[in-house]
């Protein structure tokens, strides 16, 4: 499978998950119509749509793997795939907040708090955060014993034990100096584990065996490294204008990245070597081909 033929997929998953997520975002009122607003810029046109993709695709594969309906196992995946995102933005929104990265610009347009002022853009997370949930648990495709445990396992990864803390040891990671351990903690958390998350939500959503399940953290655990090695690296030499958000972030902000050890060129050899081991986790299984040309597509992305 080609680069293109994977970026043509890519933009196919992202329309269906944009679809489905400009309906739960849909709502006005006269007075606090501004948090709509806020929720519409930041959650939609923009964005890979990488993790939504992921949970749609390791729900095609648990499918191919059960003989469930593929087209049913799809249902069921784009309320989690959906609900992921909104976790995903809402994490971005705050990311880029004066307090935290201080960044401005965001999926090539200013910042939710350069739009709408810094308490507009903390509650648009906060609102993007809580809704995510309910649109987990009220999955008419899904049975209300696995809608459950979507929601815990979104309730992990997305917290204290997952993203935040990755978030929180980043922050540490600007005044410390940290060694290349708690940095692969760090990114494990920060970056990690929402991917992870991803890869399972698409299993409970197909009904995978325990096996796929396995496979699918290993999957994640690699191609997640190597999309935040990637990521510090375009931080560094990227094109602003195709990455739609600020180069030399982190160089200012004093962040401890997977450059402070490695020269470009190791980080992108480190990336690969990810790559291998995260295809190695799936190639056995019938289908895995989509999720290999996205792990090579990763690599080699400009955004
Ligand atoms: C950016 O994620 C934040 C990181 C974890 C590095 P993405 O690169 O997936 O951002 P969008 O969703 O495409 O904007
Ligand atoms: C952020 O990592 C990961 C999140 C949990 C939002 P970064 O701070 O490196 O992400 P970018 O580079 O701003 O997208
Ligand atoms: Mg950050
Ligand atoms: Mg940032
Ligand atoms: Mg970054």
């Amino acid at each position: 499978m080609t680069g293109f033929e994977i970026e043509k997929l890519l933009s196919v998953g992202a329309d269906a998950v944009e679809s489905v997520l400009s309906e739960y975002a849909a709502g006005d009122d006269e007075k606090f119509g501004v948090i709509y607003e806020a929720v519409r810029y930041s959650l939609l046109g923009g964005g890979k749509r990488l993790r939504p993709f992921i949970v749609l695709q390791f729900a095609l594969l648990a499918a191919a793997e059960s003989g469930a309906d593929p087209e049913r196992a799809y249902m069921a995946a784009l309320p989690y795939a959906s609900a992921l995102e909104m976790i995903h933005t809402y994490s971005l929104i705050h990311d880029d907040l004066p307090c935290m990265d201080n960044d401005d610009l965001r999926r090539g347009k200013p910042t939710s708090h350069i739009k709408f002022g810094e308490a507009n853009a903390l509650l648009a997370g906060d609102a993007l955060l809580t809704r995510s949930f309910g649109v987990a648990v009220s999955n008419a495709y899904a049975s209300p014993e696995t809608n459950c445990l979507a929601a815990a396992l979104l309730s992990e990864c997305a917290g204290m034990g997952g993203m935040i803390g990755g978030q929180v040891l980043d922050l540490i990671g600007e005044s410390e100096h940290f060694d290349m351990e708690t940095l692969e903690r760090l990114q494990s958390l920060k970056t990690g584990e929402l991917i992870r998350c991803a890869a399972l939500l698409g299993c409970y959503a197909g009904g995978a065996s325990e096996k796929m399940c396995e496979a699918a953290e290993k999957y994640a655990m690699g191609i997640g490294r190597a999309f935040q090695v990637i990521d510090d690296i375009l931080d560094a030499t990227g094109d602003e204008k195709l990455l739609g958000k600020p180069i030399g972030s982190d160089r200012e902000s004093g962040k401890t990245t997977f450059l402070t050890f490695m020269t470009i060129d190791e980080a992108r050899a480190y990336a690969a070597k990810l790559t291998e081991d995260a295809k190695t986790a799936v190639e056995s299984f019938c289908g895995s081909e989509i999720l290999c040309a996205l792990a090579d597509y990763l690599l080699t992305r400009k955004k």
